[in-house]
């Protein structure tokens, strides 16, 4: 991910526009719209929309990053845009980077004729990956305990799968029906630190099931080693909804359990697509630390704030005295926000520093 600000005060200029255009019609041309090619959005903020004299209308619902709870402190990420670049390739990742933003003349045998640096300024680069092995390979880092305890089959660090189908939005849940972003998607992007050595050295298995899942999970022991037996649904709207008398039957409750809670809508629709992965970056510190990107796709920001609110639990630590606000309260003593940012991904026929009220 790249976040980025627009060179100058006020409106982006003609000429960045023709800028922004060019460079990504190249590596439209370059590579074929696929995970074997290359996958990417353009994203603005709220802070980019304030450049303009009108505002957004009140139907996108795109606020200002927030904290979202009583113990968090994220630093905001209030930079114009975010660019996400995804691929199978870490190669093509680099090479599409370098044609975006680098010295590099041809991209796939593309003639690169402007880049986005000629209307931004890059501010921060932000990189990591998904997928059973990776988070393996890369645990030598800050915040994993050094007996490597992260297993071989794991798409994450805390030794689970996540992201059943079952469980995320649909892409078209998620798309903007009406006013002028139609077709377009509200995005949240948090950055999170895990601190992993209690998850790993004072738990075992059942107890990170429960933690993770729900303490039901656990005694029935619906998940085997990363979860992958449990195909395309975490099964969590099968077990009992009395979270708060399960908390106190089993003194601790789970992440997955409590964010379901704000994640459906009336129908019983799922509300955040989440495309979550991992990352070894070392933002605000000297050291490589393991750490959650955690973008969410969503109808609006409010949506990710009850789902993120909902997982404090705060009505659970009203009723139960085990479960606090870190402790025995899903996976909240082993992650810590670090940045939060909000953004639009407009339709592709406004992708290009759009105005907030575009035609
Ligand atoms: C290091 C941080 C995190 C890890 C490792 C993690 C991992 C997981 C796992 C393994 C599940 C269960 C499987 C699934 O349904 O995907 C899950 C569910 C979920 N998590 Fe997280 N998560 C993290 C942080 C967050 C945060 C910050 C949010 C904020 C909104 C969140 C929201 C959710 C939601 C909405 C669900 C699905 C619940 C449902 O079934 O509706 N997670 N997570």
């Amino acid at each position: 991910m790249l976040y980025l600000n627009v060179d100058g005060e006020g409106p982006p200029t003609d000429d960045q526009r023709e800028a922004v255009a060019t460079a990504l019609g190249t590596i439209d041309r370059a590579y074929e719209w696929s995970h074997e090619g290359l996958l990417y959005s353009i994203a603005y903020s709220p802070a980019y929309f304030g450049r303009f004299e009108a505002s957004l209308t009140a139907a996108v619902d795109l606020p200002a990053p927030q904290s979202l709870s009583e113990f968090e402190t994220p630093t905001f990420d209030t930079q114009d845009a975010v660019v996400h670049l995804a691929s199978d390739r870490a190669d093509t990742v680099l090479a599409a980077e370098e044609a975006l933003t680098g010295e590099k003349e041809r991209v796939n045998g593309v003639d690169v004729e402007a880049r986005l640096t000629d209307a931004f300024t890059v501010d921060s680069r932000r990189t990591g990956f998904v997928g059973a092995g990776l988070p393996a390979q890369n645990q030598d880092v800050a915040g994993i305990p050094d007996s490597k305890p992260v297993p071989e089959d794991s798409p994450l660090f805390m030794g689970f799968t996540a992201g059943f189908v079952g469980n995320q939005a649909t892409e078209d849940y998620v798309t903007l029906e009406d006013g002028p972003f139609a077709g377009g998607r509200i995005k949240a992007i948090s950055n999170i630190r895990q601190r992993l050595d209690d998850w790993y050295l004072e738990q075992d298995h059942d107890d990170r099931v429960a933690e993770m899942f729900s303490p039901v999970h656990a005694e029935q022991g619906l998940v085997d080693g990363v979860g992958a037996n449990l195909g395309d649904n975490s099964g969590i709207d099968e077990i009992p909804d009395d979270i708060v008398d399960q908390s106190r039957e089993y003194a601790r409750v789970g992440h997955a359990q409590k964010a379901a809670r704000a994640n459906r809508d009336v129908d019983g629709n799922v509300r955040l697509l989440r495309r979550h992965f991992e990352s070894t970056d070392d933002i605000g510190s000297d050291q490589e630390v393991a750490s959650l990107h955690f973008p969410s796709l969503q109808q609006g920001i409010s949506a990710f704030e009850d789902v993120r609110r909902s997982m404090n639990g705060v009505d659970i630590t009203a009723e139960t005295p085990a479960v606090r606000q870190r402790v025995n309260n899903g996976i909240l003593e082993y992650i810590f926000t670090r940045r939060r940012g909000n953004f639009l991904v407009p339709p592709r026929r406004h992708r290009v520093l759009p105005s907030p009220r575009p035609a």
